[in-house]
């Protein structure tokens, strides 16, 4: 898949919830439409990747209920997207830890990875029992027997999922919703050199505008990778 790779850090949905005067619940599943939007709105934005942070491993430590209702939020979001995936042409796959979800949930993630694996318009990942760290960590310990560990090796190994061999790449940027400005252990090795963009907006609030401009932010940003800015170098 071509295209930009774009990370949403998808936060808010509690305090949006609350600040209706609802249970943060209703805020997590108000936040479901809200990737239903971005999926559809993605591709004509020039994103071929699309990585979600859904649950991270840290999202362990909330209240049961709250992780359950999460989990089958996930679990439904799967089940009833596959089939418009499949007709959309987005592949879906999970990145994060597996073993320690519930079996309805991993049988749901798989289903629907088999069925969209042949996809190409979009790819979207969603990140669920992610933490970078812990996936840094991995990757480095399942080359502990590699004498010699490159950047590109690593980076291919630390990508790689099930079906997948082919890294998904540096990030380009990355979005958090919610009014925070923290990474909170998502996509840290791949967001080197990746654009940051903070918005206020909720998650439950956040639409295709929203996305579309701060796709418009990005190309509005000098990326220079460490090298001089290219009309500096121009004029040299
Ligand atoms: C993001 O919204 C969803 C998850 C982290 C699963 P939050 O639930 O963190 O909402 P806030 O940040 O408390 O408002
Ligand atoms: C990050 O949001 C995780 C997801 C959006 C899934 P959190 O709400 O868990 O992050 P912190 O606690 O504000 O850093
Ligand atoms: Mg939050």
């Amino acid at each position: 898949v071509q295209g930009l790779h774009v990370g949403i850090i998808m936060d808010g949905n509690g305090r949006w919830a609350a600040a209706q005067g609802w249970q943060r619940v209703a805020g997590h599943k108000r936040g479901a439409q809200s990737v239903r939007r971005v999926v559809e709105a993605a591709p004509d934005l020039g994103i071929g990747t699309l990585t979600l942070y859904a649950f991270s491993s840290d999202n362990w430590q909330r209240p049961e209920r709250e992780v359950s209702v999460l989990m089958s939020l996930l679990k439904r979001y799967l089940q009833s997207e596959t089939a418009n995936c499949v007709a959309n042409g987005v592949r879906i796959s999970i990145i994060g830890r597996r073993d320690r979800l519930d079996p309805a949930l991993l049988s749901a993630i798989t289903a629907a990875e088999d069925a969209t694996l042949h996809c190409t318009t979009l790819h979207l990942r969603l990140a669920i029992d992610y933490s970078a760290r812990d996936a840094i960590v991995r990757a480095a310990q399942s080359l502990a027997n590699c004498k010699l560990i490159t950047r590109d090796l690593f980076a291919d190994v630390l990508a790689r999922d099930k079906h997948d061999l082919r890294s998904a790449g540096d990030v380009d940027l990355i979005i958090r919703t919610g009014g925070e400005q923290r990474l909170s252990d998502f996509l840290l090795w791949e967001s080197a050199y990746a654009e940051l963009y903070f918005t206020n907006r909720m998650w439950p609030e956040f639409g295709a505008k929203d996305l579309s401009d701060a796709i418009v932010a990005l190309h509005s940003r000098d990326r220079r990778f460490g090298r001089v800015e290219t009309t500096a170098a121009a004029a040299s």
